[in-house]
């Protein structure tokens, strides 16, 4: 189905869509942040199926998508600073992990089983269209195989999964281009559980509160914020971070117009954003590591990016890449 954003509620096939999400089914779908792998949250066995399509371990719960702040209360317990969090930041770039209502038909298989759910009101309107018209959270991860890079075009989205979906919707790229940053909210502290879209820095100010970072865990059994294992994001190309200079037979990942020796020279290169603006060059990442793979340099150097705002982010998702693989 190919959408443009503006024309997604009276698209022929929409109703098709719909049905076929309550019927259980698997269809890509655009969000502001990265396109995700949709299916009815409330089904054991549309969830099972992202599990499949995926490759992914069952230990990784899933992020449930919902229409409106609404809608996400009747799934789960929203404290002063959940709600605070909501007013401020939905729709938009970050998932809000709080307790489980008991009215919450979220299934068992997205949570892991966890008495805890995450919650997202994306900005991207497709995905909020869906869930209202079919009235079902949406569970969604981003729509790769496990380990590979986020998708941020549909076209990603067809090469890497294509055969095990039923919809692919293509409203072209994906605005910020970063998964969403994910607060825990489960006791009384404020976590940062994963990096993403919106920097912590604004969640700070709206809760005037520091926000607490998870401690990283790279063990399945015991995860704090399950599926954060540290090699992720995986490209072919060997990735070196700290980048001082680039030989010949390397790609070059570049931020900013600081120069860098051998960068003339280099096998290829991507400046993810020659002026050194952050939101750019997150809305830019996961598209240049598949360019600079697909290059065929065996390495890409990667040069320093400011780890302020969107840099936690990006860094965070340079890091996983780079992080030797088993
Ligand atoms: O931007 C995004 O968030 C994208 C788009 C499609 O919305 N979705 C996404 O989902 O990145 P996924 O499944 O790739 O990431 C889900 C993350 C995982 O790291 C998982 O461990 C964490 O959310 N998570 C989900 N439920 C949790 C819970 N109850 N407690 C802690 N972490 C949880
Ligand atoms: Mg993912």
């Amino acid at each position: 189905v190919n959408l443009s954003s503006n024309d997604w509620q009276w698209h022929p096939e929409a109703d098709a869509v719909c049905r076929s999400l309550i019927d259980g089914g698997l269809v890509a779908v655009p969000t502001e942040t990265v396109y995700g792998l949709a299916a009815d949250a409330t089904s054991g066995t549309a969830c099972a199926r992202i599990f499949q399509a995926k490759g992914r371990p069952s230990f990784n719960p899933l992020i449930s998508h919902l229409p409106n702040l609404e809608a996400a209360r009747h799934h789960g317990v929203f404290d002063d600073r959940a709600l605070k969090l909501a007013e401020a930041f939905w729709p938009g770039p970050l998932t809000l992990v709080v307790p489980k209502t008991k009215a919450s038909e979220i299934s068992d298989l997205a949570t892991a089983g966890l008495s805890t759910v995450a919650l997202r009101v994306p900005s991207g309107p497709i995905m909020r269209y869906l869930s209202e018209i079919t009235g079902r959270p949406l569970a969604a991860p981003s729509a790769n195989r496990s380990g590979k890079i986020s998708p941020t075009r549909a076209e990603d989205v067809i090469a890497d999964l294509g055969d095990a979906l039923d919809f692919v919707i293509d409203a072209g790229p994906c605005e910020v281009g970063i998964e969403s940053t994910i607060i825990g909210l489960t006791d009384e502290r404020v976590t940062l559980l994963r990096p993403g879209g919106l920097a912590r820095e604004a969640i700070e100010s709206v809760l005037q509160t520091k926000v607490q970072t998870a401690a990283s865990n790279s063990q399945p059994e015991a995860p704090a914020a399950p599926g954060m294992l540290t090699s992720h994001y995986a490209p072919n190309a060997q990735m070196r971070l700290h980048a001082r200079a680039v030989a010949r037979d390397e790609a070059l990942l570049s931020f900013g117009a600081d120069p860098i020796e051998g960068r003339d020279e280099a096998f290829a290169e991507t400046n993810l954003s020659p002026s050194g603006d952050l939101v750019e060059a997150a809305a830019r990442l996961f598209q240049a590591m598949r360019t600079l793979d697909s290059s065929g340099a065996k390495t890409i150097q990667v040069q320093d990016i400011p780890n302020t705002g969107l840099g936690e982010a990006i860094n965070d998702r340079l890091r996983r890449a780079a992080a030797p693989r088993d």
